[in-house]
C-alpha cells in the first residue's frame, strides 16, 4: 500500500521535478562557485593588500556561517527588492556559498605545489606571470580538480536545505509526501537513494580522474 503511495502520477512527479530543482540548483550554484572561487583565490595569492583583506573577510564569513542562514538572508534581501525567480536567488546563494569553500581549494591546490618549481621555473628564465602559467597552475590543477568534484558532491547535499525559502526540491519532496502519506520512511529513503545514486556517479568519476592526472607523474 506505501508502494502505491509513492507511485502515486502526483508523487512520483513531485519527486521527479524535485530532483530537476536539485539538480538545477546544483549545476547553476557549481557555475557560480567556480567563478567567484577562482576570483577570489586570485585575489588571496596576489600581494595588494586590498583584495586580500576583501577575499579573506569573504571567505572567512562565508564559512563561519551555516549555509541555511546565508540563504534565507540572502533570499529576502534580494527577493525583497525584486521578482527574481527563486530557483535563481537560491542558485546565487550557494553559489556565494559554495565560492569561499572552492577560493580555499584552489589556493591550497596552487600553495601545494612544491616552492622549488617556482625557483627553478624562475632560474631558467621565466617570468612570474610565465612561471605561474606554464609551470605552477599545470600541476595545481591536479591537485584542484578532483577536489572540486568533491566540492560539487558536498554542494548537491547542501542544496538539501533550499526547502527553507519554499524551493521545492528533492528532500522537500519528501516532506511533502511524508505530510500526505504520515510515513516518513518510505519517501526519505528513497530521497537518501536517490541522493546517493547520483553522489555514487560523481566519485566514480572523481576516482576516475584521480587515476588519470596520476598517470602523468
Ligand atoms: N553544512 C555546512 C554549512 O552549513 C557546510 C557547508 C559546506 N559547503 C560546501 N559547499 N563545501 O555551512
Amino acid at each position: 500500500a506505501i508502494y502505491f503511495n509513492l507511485i502515486r502520477e502526483d508523487r512520483y512527479m513531485l519527486f521527479v521535478n524535485g530532483l530537476k530543482v536539485s539538480i538545477q540548483l546544483t549545476v547553476f550554484a557549481a557555475i557560480i562557485g567556480v567563478i567567484i572561487g577562482l576570483l577570489m583565490a586570485i585575489a588571496k595569492l596576489t600581494n595588494n593588500k586590498i583584495l586580500n583583506r576583501i577575499a579573506t573577510v569573504y571567505t572567512d564569513v562565508i564559512r563561519g556561517t551555516p549555509s541555511v542562514v546565508q540563504l534565507i538572508v540572502i533570499y529576502y534581501a534580494i527577493l525583497g527588492s525584486s521578482q527574481l525567480p527563486k530557483l535563481l536567488v537560491a542558485s546565487l546563494a550557494f553559489g556565494i556559498n559554495s565560492g569561499a569553500y572552492v577560493t580555499e581549494l584552489i589556493r591550497a591546490g596552487i600553495q601545494a605545489v612544491d616552492k622549488g618549481q617556482m625557483e627553478a621555473a624562475r632560474s631558467l628564465g621565466l617570468s612570474y606571470s610565465q612561471a605561474m602559467r606554464y609551470v605552477i597552475v599545470p600541476q595545481a590543477i591536479k591537485n584542484i580538480l578532483p577536489a572540486l568534484v568533491s566540492e560539487f558532491i558536498v554542494l548537491l547535499k547542501e542544496t538539501a536545505v533550499a526547502g527553507y525559502i519554499a524551493l521545492d526540491d528533492l528532500t522537500r519532496a519528501g516532506t511533502i509526501v511524508r505530510g500526505r502519506t504520515f510515513d516518513p520512511y518510505t519517501p526519505f529513503i528513497l530521497v537518501a537513494l536517490i541522493y546517493l545514486y547520483i553522489t555514487s556517479m560523481l566519485t566514480a568519476f572523481m576516482g576516475r580522474l584521480e587515476r588519470r592526472l596520476r598517470q602523468s607523474d
